[in-house]
Protein backbone atom coordinates (compact mmCIF):
# COMPACT_ATOMS: atom_id res chain seq x y z
CA UNK A 1 0.00 0.00 0.00
CA UNK A 2 1.49 3.75 -0.59
CA UNK A 3 1.32 5.43 2.41
CA UNK A 4 0.79 8.63 0.34
CA UNK A 5 -2.51 7.84 -0.75
CA UNK A 6 -4.40 9.86 2.27
CA UNK A 7 -3.30 12.13 4.33
CA UNK A 8 -4.73 12.22 7.77
CA UNK A 9 -6.92 15.61 7.43
CA UNK A 10 -6.44 18.48 10.61
CA UNK A 11 -4.20 15.78 11.91
CA UNK A 12 -2.25 17.62 14.73
CA UNK A 13 -5.60 19.82 15.69
CA UNK A 14 -6.90 16.66 16.10
CA UNK A 15 -4.49 15.06 18.28
CA UNK A 16 -4.63 17.81 20.82
CA UNK A 17 -8.35 18.36 20.90
CA UNK A 18 -8.44 14.47 21.83
CA UNK A 19 -4.75 14.99 23.88
CA UNK A 20 -6.24 15.63 27.54
CA UNK A 21 -8.27 12.73 27.69
CA UNK A 22 -5.88 10.16 26.37
CA UNK A 23 -2.74 12.01 28.98
CA UNK A 24 -4.48 12.07 31.75
CA UNK A 25 -3.60 9.20 34.37
CA UNK A 26 -6.36 6.24 35.39
CA UNK A 27 -6.43 3.64 36.66
CA UNK A 28 -6.54 1.38 32.91
CA UNK A 29 -5.11 2.70 30.24
CA UNK A 30 -7.13 5.19 27.85
CA UNK A 31 -9.04 3.60 25.44
CA UNK A 32 -9.91 5.98 22.14
CA UNK A 33 -11.69 4.53 19.49
CA UNK A 34 -11.52 5.47 15.72
CA UNK A 35 -14.83 5.18 14.35
CA UNK A 36 -13.83 6.20 10.36
CA UNK A 37 -10.24 3.76 10.29
CA UNK A 38 -9.72 4.44 6.75
CA UNK A 39 -6.08 3.86 5.76
CA UNK A 40 -5.53 4.40 9.51
CA UNK A 41 -3.66 7.15 9.16
CA UNK A 42 -5.11 9.14 12.31
CA UNK A 43 -4.82 5.63 14.05
CA UNK A 44 -1.44 5.46 13.42
CA UNK A 45 -0.92 8.91 14.68
CA UNK A 46 -2.87 8.30 17.62
CA UNK A 47 -1.20 5.12 18.91
CA UNK A 48 2.11 6.78 18.21
CA UNK A 49 1.04 10.05 20.03
CA UNK A 50 -0.31 8.17 22.87
CA UNK A 51 1.79 5.44 23.65
CA UNK A 52 -0.30 3.85 26.76
CA UNK A 53 -3.45 4.29 24.91
CA UNK A 54 -5.15 1.34 23.02
CA UNK A 55 -7.13 2.01 19.65
CA UNK A 56 -10.13 0.14 18.82
CA UNK A 57 -11.14 1.02 15.42
CA UNK A 58 -13.88 0.32 13.25
CA UNK A 59 -15.06 0.60 9.57
CA UNK A 60 -17.80 -0.46 7.18
CA UNK A 61 -15.35 -1.41 4.43
CA UNK A 62 -13.54 -4.81 4.28
CA UNK A 63 -10.68 -3.44 2.15
CA UNK A 64 -9.83 -0.18 4.30
CA UNK A 65 -9.40 -2.78 7.26
CA UNK A 66 -7.44 -4.96 5.53
CA UNK A 67 -4.76 -2.45 4.46
CA UNK A 68 -4.52 -0.79 7.44
CA UNK A 69 -4.47 -4.12 9.43
CA UNK A 70 -1.29 -4.52 8.15
CA UNK A 71 -0.21 -0.68 8.51
CA UNK A 72 -0.76 -0.83 12.39
CA UNK A 73 0.60 -4.21 12.75
CA UNK A 74 3.75 -3.18 14.32
CA UNK A 75 1.68 -1.50 17.16
CA UNK A 76 0.32 -5.41 18.15
CA UNK A 77 -2.07 -5.72 20.17
CA UNK A 78 -2.56 -2.45 21.06
CA UNK A 79 -5.20 -2.32 18.22
CA UNK A 80 -8.56 -3.64 18.01
CA UNK A 81 -9.89 -3.18 14.02
CA UNK A 82 -13.87 -4.29 13.77
CA UNK A 83 -15.35 -4.57 10.82
CA UNK A 84 -18.51 -2.41 11.75
CA UNK A 85 -20.86 0.37 11.29
CA UNK A 86 -20.09 3.01 13.58
CA UNK A 87 -24.06 3.47 14.96
CA UNK A 88 -23.09 -0.16 15.96
CA UNK A 89 -20.21 1.11 18.70
CA UNK A 90 -22.78 0.29 21.58
CA UNK A 91 -22.52 -2.96 20.69
CA UNK A 92 -18.72 -3.34 19.54
CA UNK A 93 -17.31 -1.77 22.92
CA UNK A 94 -20.08 -4.57 24.95
CA UNK A 95 -18.60 -6.93 22.87
CA UNK A 96 -14.80 -6.04 23.68
CA UNK A 97 -15.76 -5.56 27.53
CA UNK A 98 -15.11 -2.04 27.24
CA UNK A 99 -17.46 -0.03 29.28
CA UNK A 100 -16.52 3.48 28.73
CA UNK A 101 -13.77 5.44 26.58
CA UNK A 102 -11.56 8.37 26.65
CA UNK A 103 -11.59 9.45 23.43
CA UNK A 104 -13.46 9.13 19.64
CA UNK A 105 -12.54 10.15 16.50
CA UNK A 106 -14.65 10.65 13.29
CA UNK A 107 -13.58 11.73 10.19
CA UNK A 108 -16.42 11.21 8.02
CA UNK A 109 -17.41 10.51 4.26
CA UNK A 110 -15.22 8.47 2.10
CA UNK A 111 -11.60 7.58 1.68
CA UNK A 112 -9.16 9.03 -0.93
CA UNK A 113 -8.68 4.64 -1.34
CA UNK A 114 -12.55 4.62 -2.17
CA UNK A 115 -12.76 7.66 -4.25
CA UNK A 116 -9.52 6.53 -6.32
CA UNK A 117 -10.58 2.69 -6.64
CA UNK A 118 -12.01 2.99 -10.36
CA UNK A 119 -14.42 0.53 -10.06
CA UNK A 120 -16.44 1.56 -7.32
CA UNK A 121 -18.29 4.41 -9.00
CA UNK A 122 -17.69 7.14 -6.29
CA UNK A 123 -16.18 9.72 -8.22
CA UNK A 124 -17.98 11.20 -11.54
CA UNK A 125 -14.78 12.46 -13.04
CA UNK A 126 -14.19 8.39 -13.79
CA UNK A 127 -16.71 5.78 -15.35
CA UNK A 128 -16.89 3.12 -13.24
CA UNK A 129 -19.93 1.22 -12.54
CA UNK A 130 -22.41 3.14 -10.35
CA UNK A 131 -21.94 0.66 -7.03
CA UNK A 132 -20.69 3.55 -4.54
CA UNK A 133 -21.39 1.21 -1.25
CA UNK A 134 -18.66 1.16 1.54
CA UNK A 135 -19.26 -2.18 2.63
CA UNK A 136 -19.48 -3.77 -0.73
CA UNK A 137 -20.58 -7.20 0.99
CA UNK A 138 -24.27 -5.97 1.58
CA UNK A 139 -26.94 -3.69 0.57
CA UNK A 140 -28.00 -1.85 -2.87
CA UNK A 141 -25.95 0.01 -5.27
CA UNK A 142 -25.88 3.61 -6.97
CA UNK A 143 -27.43 1.81 -9.86
CA UNK A 144 -30.59 -0.25 -8.39
CA UNK A 145 -31.24 3.09 -6.61
CA UNK A 146 -31.30 5.46 -9.65
CA UNK A 147 -33.05 2.20 -11.79
CA UNK A 148 -35.91 1.49 -9.14
CA UNK A 149 -36.63 4.48 -6.80
CA UNK A 150 -39.94 6.47 -7.67
CA UNK A 151 -39.47 9.66 -9.30
CA UNK A 152 -40.49 11.42 -6.08
CA UNK A 153 -38.68 9.70 -3.92
CA UNK A 154 -35.01 10.31 -5.71
CA UNK A 155 -36.56 13.80 -6.23
CA UNK A 156 -36.56 14.16 -2.39
CA UNK A 157 -32.90 12.42 -1.88
CA UNK A 158 -31.04 14.75 -4.52
CA UNK A 159 -32.89 17.40 -3.00
CA UNK A 160 -32.27 16.59 0.82
CA UNK A 161 -28.79 15.25 0.27
CA UNK A 162 -27.59 16.33 -2.66
CA UNK A 163 -29.30 20.02 -2.08
CA UNK A 164 -29.61 19.82 -5.61
CA UNK A 165 -31.86 22.55 -7.31
CA UNK A 166 -32.60 21.20 -10.48
CA UNK A 167 -33.68 17.69 -8.81
CA UNK A 168 -36.99 17.49 -10.94
CA UNK A 169 -35.02 18.30 -14.16
CA UNK A 170 -32.49 15.53 -13.59
CA UNK A 171 -34.96 13.32 -12.20
CA UNK A 172 -37.23 13.08 -15.49
CA UNK A 173 -34.05 13.17 -17.29
CA UNK A 174 -33.34 9.87 -15.30
CA UNK A 175 -37.00 8.19 -15.85
CA UNK A 176 -36.86 8.75 -19.38
CA UNK A 177 -33.58 7.20 -19.89
CA UNK A 178 -34.04 4.23 -17.20
CA UNK A 179 -37.02 3.62 -19.49
CA UNK A 180 -35.24 2.48 -22.66
CA UNK A 181 -32.21 1.27 -20.12
CA UNK A 182 -31.13 0.76 -16.81
CA UNK A 183 -28.49 2.59 -15.36
CA UNK A 184 -25.01 0.50 -15.19
CA UNK A 185 -21.87 3.16 -14.93
CA UNK A 186 -21.53 6.25 -14.03
CA UNK A 187 -20.45 8.33 -17.08
CA UNK A 188 -23.85 7.84 -18.67
CA UNK A 189 -25.37 9.49 -15.65
CA UNK A 190 -23.09 12.39 -15.95
CA UNK A 191 -23.43 12.85 -19.46
CA UNK A 192 -27.08 12.97 -19.20
CA UNK A 193 -26.92 15.39 -15.93
CA UNK A 194 -24.85 17.45 -18.11
CA UNK A 195 -27.76 18.14 -21.13
CA UNK A 196 -30.62 17.81 -18.64
CA UNK A 197 -29.16 21.31 -16.76
CA UNK A 198 -29.95 24.69 -18.09
CA UNK A 199 -26.52 26.76 -19.07
CA UNK A 200 -27.34 28.72 -16.13
CA UNK A 201 -27.12 26.21 -13.47
CA UNK A 202 -23.96 24.68 -15.40
CA UNK A 203 -22.31 27.97 -14.91
CA UNK A 204 -22.11 27.60 -11.05
CA UNK A 205 -19.77 25.33 -8.78
CA UNK A 206 -17.14 22.40 -10.34
CA UNK A 207 -19.24 19.60 -12.38
CA UNK A 208 -22.74 19.91 -12.34
CA UNK A 209 -22.87 15.92 -11.41
CA UNK A 210 -20.94 16.38 -8.11
CA UNK A 211 -24.62 16.85 -5.89
CA UNK A 212 -26.60 13.94 -7.69
CA UNK A 213 -23.12 11.84 -6.91
CA UNK A 214 -23.13 13.05 -2.84
CA UNK A 215 -27.29 12.74 -2.84
CA UNK A 216 -26.80 8.76 -4.48
CA UNK A 217 -23.70 8.03 -1.87
CA UNK A 218 -25.64 9.44 1.13
CA UNK A 219 -28.88 6.92 0.14
CA UNK A 220 -26.76 4.22 -1.12
CA UNK A 221 -24.91 4.13 2.55
CA UNK A 222 -27.78 5.42 4.56
CA UNK A 223 -25.53 8.19 5.91
CA UNK A 224 -27.10 10.55 7.98
CA UNK A 225 -29.35 7.80 9.52
CA UNK A 226 -26.53 6.37 10.60
CA UNK A 227 -24.59 9.78 12.06
CA UNK A 228 -28.03 10.68 13.49
CA UNK A 229 -27.43 7.50 15.61
CA UNK A 230 -23.84 7.11 16.24
CA UNK A 231 -22.99 11.19 17.48
CA UNK A 232 -25.30 10.04 20.71
CA UNK A 233 -24.40 6.49 20.93
CA UNK A 234 -20.59 8.14 21.21
CA UNK A 235 -21.46 10.79 23.95
CA UNK A 236 -22.69 7.99 25.86
CA UNK A 237 -19.77 6.09 25.67
CA UNK A 238 -17.69 8.27 26.75
CA UNK A 239 -16.38 8.66 30.48
CA UNK A 240 -16.52 11.89 32.35
CA UNK A 241 -13.94 13.85 31.42
CA UNK A 242 -13.35 11.76 27.56
CA UNK A 243 -13.40 14.04 24.30
CA UNK A 244 -14.92 13.52 20.84
CA UNK A 245 -13.28 15.42 17.76
CA UNK A 246 -15.87 15.12 14.04
CA UNK A 247 -14.30 15.99 10.85
CA UNK A 248 -17.15 16.58 8.31
CA UNK A 249 -16.91 17.31 5.03
CA UNK A 250 -20.51 18.49 3.83
CA UNK A 251 -22.72 20.56 5.59
CA UNK A 252 -25.70 18.36 6.26
CA UNK A 253 -23.41 15.92 8.19
CA UNK A 254 -21.74 19.06 9.86
CA UNK A 255 -25.24 20.24 10.72
CA UNK A 256 -25.92 17.41 12.44
CA UNK A 257 -23.25 17.38 14.64
CA UNK A 258 -23.52 20.43 15.26
CA UNK A 259 -26.94 19.81 17.15
CA UNK A 260 -26.14 17.06 18.65
CA UNK A 261 -23.42 18.86 20.69
CA UNK A 262 -25.19 22.05 21.06
CA UNK A 263 -28.20 19.85 22.95
CA UNK A 264 -25.35 18.02 25.34
CA UNK A 265 -23.78 21.31 25.93
CA UNK A 266 -27.00 23.42 26.71
CA UNK A 267 -28.57 22.71 30.49
CA UNK A 268 -32.36 21.41 29.60
CA UNK A 269 -34.10 22.94 32.65
CA UNK A 270 -37.54 24.98 32.44
CA UNK A 271 -37.39 28.62 32.26
CA UNK A 272 -37.00 30.82 35.49
CA UNK A 273 -35.01 28.27 37.81
CA UNK A 274 -32.94 30.48 40.74
CA UNK A 275 -30.80 27.10 40.95
CA UNK A 276 -30.49 24.85 38.38
CA UNK A 277 -30.62 20.80 39.42
CA UNK A 278 -28.23 18.69 38.49
CA UNK A 279 -30.08 16.26 36.59
CA UNK A 280 -30.67 19.61 34.01
CA UNK A 281 -26.97 20.94 33.91
CA UNK A 282 -25.15 20.19 30.58
CA UNK A 283 -23.47 16.51 29.60
CA UNK A 284 -20.91 17.93 26.93
CA UNK A 285 -18.64 21.35 26.94
CA UNK A 286 -18.35 22.43 23.31
CA UNK A 287 -14.60 22.42 22.91
CA UNK A 288 -14.54 24.38 19.66
CA UNK A 289 -16.35 27.84 19.25
CA UNK A 290 -18.37 27.02 15.53
CA UNK A 291 -16.39 24.61 13.76
CA UNK A 292 -12.61 24.77 13.09
CA UNK A 293 -11.38 24.79 9.70
CA UNK A 294 -7.84 23.56 7.74
CA UNK A 295 -5.50 26.50 7.60
CA UNK A 296 -4.42 27.57 3.70
CA UNK A 297 -1.31 25.76 4.38
CA UNK A 298 -3.00 22.48 4.75
CA UNK A 299 -5.74 23.01 1.87
CA UNK A 300 -2.70 24.41 -0.49
CA UNK A 301 -1.13 20.54 0.14
CA UNK A 302 -3.79 18.55 0.29
CA UNK A 303 -7.07 19.52 -1.78
CA UNK A 304 -9.43 17.08 -0.09
CA UNK A 305 -8.95 19.23 2.91
CA UNK A 306 -10.44 22.10 2.06
CA UNK A 307 -14.43 21.18 3.01
CA UNK A 308 -13.22 19.80 6.34
CA UNK A 309 -14.82 20.82 9.50
CA UNK A 310 -13.81 20.11 12.82
CA UNK A 311 -15.92 19.90 16.11
CA UNK A 312 -15.30 18.70 19.32
CA UNK A 313 -16.91 18.26 23.03
CA UNK A 314 -16.04 16.91 26.85
CA UNK A 315 -17.90 15.04 28.26
CA UNK A 316 -18.43 16.76 31.65
CA UNK A 317 -21.18 14.89 33.44
CA UNK A 318 -22.44 11.53 34.06
CA UNK A 319 -25.85 10.80 33.20
CA UNK A 320 -28.73 11.10 35.62
CA UNK A 321 -30.04 7.42 36.59
C1 LIG B 1 -12.32 9.80 5.29
S1 LIG B 1 -12.05 8.11 5.50
C2 LIG B 1 -11.04 7.99 6.93
C3 LIG B 1 -9.59 8.23 6.67
C4 LIG B 1 -8.71 8.00 7.87
N1 LIG B 1 -8.97 8.95 8.93
C5 LIG B 1 -7.23 8.01 7.51
O1 LIG B 1 -6.50 8.88 8.01
O2 LIG B 1 -6.81 7.17 6.73
C6 LIG B 1 -13.59 7.54 6.07
C7 LIG B 1 -13.67 6.04 6.30
O3 LIG B 1 -14.83 5.82 7.08
C8 LIG B 1 -15.52 4.71 6.62
N2 LIG B 1 -16.92 4.91 6.96
C9 LIG B 1 -17.76 5.83 6.44
N3 LIG B 1 -18.96 5.71 7.01
C10 LIG B 1 -18.86 4.70 7.91
C11 LIG B 1 -19.78 4.12 8.81
N4 LIG B 1 -21.05 4.54 8.89
N5 LIG B 1 -19.35 3.12 9.62
C12 LIG B 1 -18.07 2.67 9.55
N6 LIG B 1 -17.16 3.19 8.69
C13 LIG B 1 -17.55 4.20 7.88
C14 LIG B 1 -15.26 4.65 5.13
O4 LIG B 1 -15.38 3.32 4.68
C15 LIG B 1 -13.83 5.20 5.04
O5 LIG B 1 -12.90 4.16 5.01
Amino acid sequence: MSQTRHVPVMLQRCLDMLAPALEAPGPQPPVVVDCTLGLGGHSEALLAAFPTARLIALDRDKEALRLSGERLAPYGDRATLVHAVYDELPEVLDRLGVPKVQGILFDLGVSSMQLDESDRGFAYARDAPLDMRMDQTTGISAAEVLNTYPPGELVRILRAYGEEKQAKRIVSAVVREREKEPFTNSARLVELIREALPQAAMRTGGNPAKRTFQALRIEVNGELTVLERAIPAAVSALAVGGRIAVLAYQSLEDRLVKQVFAAGAANTAPPGLPVVPERYQPRLKLLTRGAELPTEEEVAENRRAAPARLRGVQRIREDER
